[in-house]
């Protein structure tokens, strides 16, 4: 069972964990590092805010990932399986079980339809 009330210090918590195993991760690493060097902070809350809105409704994050995510030069299908592996191995190291399941749930749909607005071209519209 889902806990009732989800803590902000929880997700803040886990967020930076993943962040800290993306950073030493061999490819995920150079995509963040040079674009997020002396702006970790900020990321951390934004973050915190992504996943307090998408696990527990609250209204905390205003902000477009996919125009974000858009302007990222060197993003691929192969990317987004190592961060989903890397975010679901986080997950369940550091969440209790039913929130690790729902934020890895939660991560898998929104990284599809991210990834079908980035990289699936109609063939008609080519
Ligand atoms: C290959 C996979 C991914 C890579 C390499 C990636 C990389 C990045 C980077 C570098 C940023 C910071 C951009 C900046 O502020 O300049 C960012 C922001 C963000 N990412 Fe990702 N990302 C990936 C997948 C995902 C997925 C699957 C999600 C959600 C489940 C996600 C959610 C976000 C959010 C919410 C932001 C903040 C957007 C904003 O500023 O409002 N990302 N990502």
């Amino acid at each position: 069972m889902l806990p009732e009330r989800i803590e902000r210090a929880t997700i803040y918590h886990f967020v930076t964990g993943f962040y800290a195993r993306v950073q030493e991760h061999p490819r995920l690493g150079p995509v963040f590092n040079p674009r997020l060097e002396g702006h970790w902070d900020a990321h951390f809350e934004r973050l915190t805010d992504f996943w307090m809105t998408v696990l527990s409704g609250v209204p905390a994050y205003k902000g477009n990932p996919f125009q974000v995510h858009q302007a990222l030069p060197g993003l691929s299908p192969d990317l987004f399986e190592d961060w989903l592996g890397l975010f679901a191995e986080t997950a369940r190291d550091m969440l209790e079980p039913a929130l690790a399941d729902h934020a890895v749930e939660k991560s898998r749909r929104i990284a599809d339809s991210l990834q079908q607005g980035l990289f699936f071209r109609p063939a008609s519209a080519s």
